[in-house]
């Protein structure tokens, strides 16, 4: 498929994992791809994408683009591991600049430039809809979800589309301090998925450049779950409330 030809994109925290996927994806179909990380350098290197070293929470850097991309991916985000009741104040600032201010900030400076049928892809995460722990990353990540809509609204006039993918466990390098921890831990995630698999780049990249596509061109301010089914309901929990043969 080429559904990119001739279209420019481009996507922040595309660097590293989701968004370097994302990245190579795009790049196969066709567009011109922009990656903005603040190191953008594994990406140029492998796909040839133009490298934007970006902050994306640093305003005066994002209100200086003088970019109009056709496809613009909020992908980049931080995420503490803090407990609850240690969280710094400037820890729950960081996870807040980096997964909401920041989409924030490159919206409000693009999407008066965007051509019509333009179309933004945020990355949210399955922890807008349930706890899952990180509670500054889960509250940035729900007002994501707010943000899309709001903008789906504002922009869909103009011919701009806004949505959401939402993706529960993928393997990217957020996880390797956690797996240094915990070697195992992926394996034992795998029992919570109705797919009995933790995700993938590539699960999520898919997601993306359909909503991207012309294909969802009457699909605005919705939010699109990549989750293996985590959300759909408890496994564990209906065979303690029946019996585990009931799931049959
Ligand atoms: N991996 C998962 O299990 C998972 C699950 C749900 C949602 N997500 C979301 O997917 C997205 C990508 O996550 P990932 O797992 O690929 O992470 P990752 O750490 O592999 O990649 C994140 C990239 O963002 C860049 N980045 C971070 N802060 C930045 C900033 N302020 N400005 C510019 N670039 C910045 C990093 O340099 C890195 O290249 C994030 O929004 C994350 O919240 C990931």
């Amino acid at each position: 498929m080429s559904r990119f030809q001739g279209r420019t994109a481009l996507v922040t925290g595309g660097g590293s994992g989701i968004g370097l996927e994302i990245a190579r994806r795009l790049s196969a179909e066709g567009a011109a791809v922009t990656v903005a990380d603040l190191d953008p350098s594994a990406a140029a290197r492998e796909l040839g994408a133009t490298p934007l070293e970006l902050d994306v929470t640093d305003e005066r850097a994002v209100s200086a683009l003088d970019l109009a991309p056709d496809v613009l991916v909020n992908n980049a985000a931080t995420c503490t591991d803090t407990p609850f009741p240690e969280l710094s104040g400037e820890e729950w600032d960081a996870d807040l600049a980096s997964v909401l201010k920041g989409p924030f900030l490159m919206c409000r400076t693009l999407l008066p430039r965007m051509p019509a049928g333009g179309s933004v892809v945020n990355i949210g995460s399955v922890n807008a809809a349930a706890f899952f722990g990180n509670d500054a990353y889960s509250a940035a990540k729900a007002g994501l979800e707010s943000l899309t809509r709001g903008l789906a609204v504002r922009y869909g006039p103009r011919g701009i589309r806004v949505n959401l993918v939402a993706p529960a466990t993928i393997r990217t390098p957020i996880w390797d301090a956690r797996l240094s921890r915990d070697p195992e831990l992926m394996a034992r995630l795998a029992g919570w998925y109705p797919l009995g698999r933790i995700g993938s780049p590539a699960d999520v990249a898919a997601a993306v450049l359909f909503l991207a596509s012309p294909e969802a061109a009457w699909i605005t301010g919705t939010t699109l779950r990549v989750d293996g089914g985590l959300t759909a309901g408890n496994a564990r929990l209906v065979a303690d409330i029946l019996t585990p043969g009931h799931l049959r």
